[in-house]
């Protein structure tokens, strides 16, 4: 046997399947660590009776930060280390929006934590409506900046800017304000404010982040979420002009969102086994073994061996997951989500969140579970 066969025999292997994780209300709710979640993720870092390591990623509709605070966050929540290359943000996918607007508006968050996050996705002009407020305080007559929030701000002249886009990047701090002013600037003329267009399709282009109606928090009852901020925009827009609002959704369950999942996950992936590799020292050594291993760890059969190269970082091929387990706790976003798109992968719905399991789901997913780790246990066990 050679030493690269019996190293994988003696070391954890990595799994053909794969995970995906929605965060509140399957890791979190509100701020705390649903308990379950820490022990579930140990079993998919090797810790158990198969000594498999599985590959995950977290998609989250939720937002506000940039990935690496939110990173940061998890992995000390979680006592485990999450990289950025594992979690997808609802605004995340915007970041293919930079060469496509210069002036945008971002709006929702705490304070300019947005205007930062836009910008580190390389967005030239970002603006956020509290700079709107400053800039003419009448603009919302009911509410006065605090100092705090004039402290954030950026002075700019709106009467001279026009905005091609509005972005709403996470869940809206204050909705009558920033009601009033998305309203304004979708019945502008080109996106400058004070401006009224006479056929109401001037405005600039409006993309949401999510369309979450609702969401779990560390309240008793869900909360209302991005999506019923676009639902109260919508009626106001149609009161006003008698169109339908016309937006742009990121997040779960659309496909775009998919598309950018299936390449995150692929590249974890891939990642995952190259680290392995290394692991296993196995520069001097023959690594014939390792590529059939790791697509079917029962495979003993050296004639399935494809040689790899030396370099495994530039030239490991790996066949999509077998099966990704994706595990949500909204059925209108994760189930459809995951039913939607791509049949390998298996939706299971956990009772820690929005859908507490006293009706059948809108969206029926494969398997039930009632938290995160009742789920893991339910899919190892499932593949072995
Ligand atoms: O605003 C966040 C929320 O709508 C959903 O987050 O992690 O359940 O997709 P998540
Ligand atoms: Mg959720």
């Amino acid at each position: 046997v050679p030493r690269v066969r019996k190293s994988l025999m003696d070391h954890e292997r990595i799994a053909s399947y794969a995970f995906a994780f929605d965060i509140d209300g399957v890791i979190l709710r509100g701020p705390d660590i649903i308990p379950e979640a820490r022990l579930a993720l140990r079993m998919l870092n090797g810790h158990n009776k198969y000594n498999i390591r599985v590959p995950y990623i977290f998609i989250t509709n939720g937002g506000g930060r940039s990935e690496k605070a939110r990173c940061k966050d998890l992995s000390q929540k979680l006592g485990i280390t999450v990289t950025e290359d594992q979690v997808i943000q609802g605004h995340t996918p915007m970041k293919d929006l930079v060469n496509v607007y210069t002036n945008v508006l971002v709006v929702g968050g705490v304070g300019d934590t947005c205007r930062k996050v836009a910008q580190g996705y390389g967005f030239k002009n970002v603006y956020i409506p509290l700079d709107i407020m400053k800039w003419k305080p009448s603009v919302t007559p009911y509410y006065t900046l605090s100092e705090e929030e004039k402290a954030v701000c950026v002075d700019a002249d709106f009467s001279r800017i026009s905005i091609d886009a509005i972005l709403v990047f996470a869940d809206s701090r204050n909705w009558a304000a920033d009601q009033q002013i998305i309203l304004e600037l979708l019945l502008s003329k080109n996106g400058v404010m004070g401006t009224v267009s006479e056929t109401a399709e001037e405005g600039p282009g409006l993309y949401f982040a999510h369309s979450d109606f609702v969401w779990a928090t560390d309240y008793g009852l869900s909360r209302y979420g991005m999506g019923a901020l676009q639902v109260s925009i919508a009626a106001l827009y149609q009161e006003h002009t008698g169109k339908e609002l016309q937006v742009t959704r990121f997040g779960k369950p659309q496909r775009g969102t998919f598309r950018f999942a299936e390449k995150v996950l692929s590249n974890w992936r891939r990642e995952t086994l190259t680290e392995h590799v290394e692991q296993l020292n196995l520069e001097d050594e023959p690594v014939e073994s390792v590529a059939s291993e790791t697509e079917s760890e029962e495979d003993d059969d050296a004639s399935n061996s494809q040689p790899l190269e030396k370099d495994t970082k530039l030239t490991l091929e790996l066949p999509p997951a077998s099966t990704v387990y994706f595990v949500g706790d909204t059925p209108e976003s994760d189930i459809r989500f995951a039913n939607s798109h791509d049949s390998s992968w298996y939706s299971i719905l956990v009772k820690t969140g929005v859908y507490q399991g006293k009706t059948a789901p809108k969206y029926t997913p494969k398997k039930i579970c009632e938290d995160v780790l009742d789920a893991v246990k339910f899919a190892i066990e499932r593949e072995h």
